[in-house]
């Protein structure tokens, strides 16, 4: 079996509905310029969801993109005093297009991951999903380990 059939496996349809009702449950995103909503939604190794969502300003670049919000609020709630820096299981993002990360949120999330966690994003025109392993998404990242932590 190859690794991603396992991930497939270990993913299940449920879990990406159980995620987006949880996303879909939190308030909107605010983006009155792109009027691309994203939802996000970090699952911590000890199993607490936190949604997140863009929010936009009318500096563009002081944009908070919704990987962020997450994992901000999972920090803001201990998540890394209860886990270690490496809390985040799975995350999860939808919106209205294929959902792999931008460059920048593969950096951000890069510090709070580990090598079990999981990419899922929910396409929500046509409700296609890519899972993958998170590692495989930013390979040979810039972490902790090159300024000697
Ligand atoms: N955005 C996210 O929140 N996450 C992503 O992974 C991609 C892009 C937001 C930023 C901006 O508000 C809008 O989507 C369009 O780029
Ligand atoms: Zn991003």
């Amino acid at each position: 079996m190859t690794e991603i059939e396992t991930l497939q496996e270990l993913i299940t349809a449920d879990d990406v509905k159980r995620l987006h009702d949880f996303a879909t449950a939190a308030p909107e995103p605010y983006n009155p310029y792109s009027d691309f909503g994203v939802l996000a939604v970090v699952e911590t190794i000890d199993d607490r969801l936190y949604a997140g969502v863009n929010v936009e300003n009318a500096n563009y670049t002081l944009t908070k993109h919704a990987e962020e919000v997450a994992i901000l609020l999972a920090i803001m709630d201990g998540a890394i005093q209860r886990n270690g820096r490496g809390f985040i299981k799975n995350i999860f993002v939808a919106g209205y297009g294929t959902m792999a990360p931008c460059g920048g949120c593969r950096q951000f999330i890069s510090e709070f991951a580990f090598s079990g966690t999981v990419w899922i994003g929910l396409n929500r025109h046509d409700k296609s999903v890519l899972i993958d392993y998170f590692k495989t998404l930013l390979p040979l990242a810039f972490g902790p380990g090159d300024l000697g932590l």
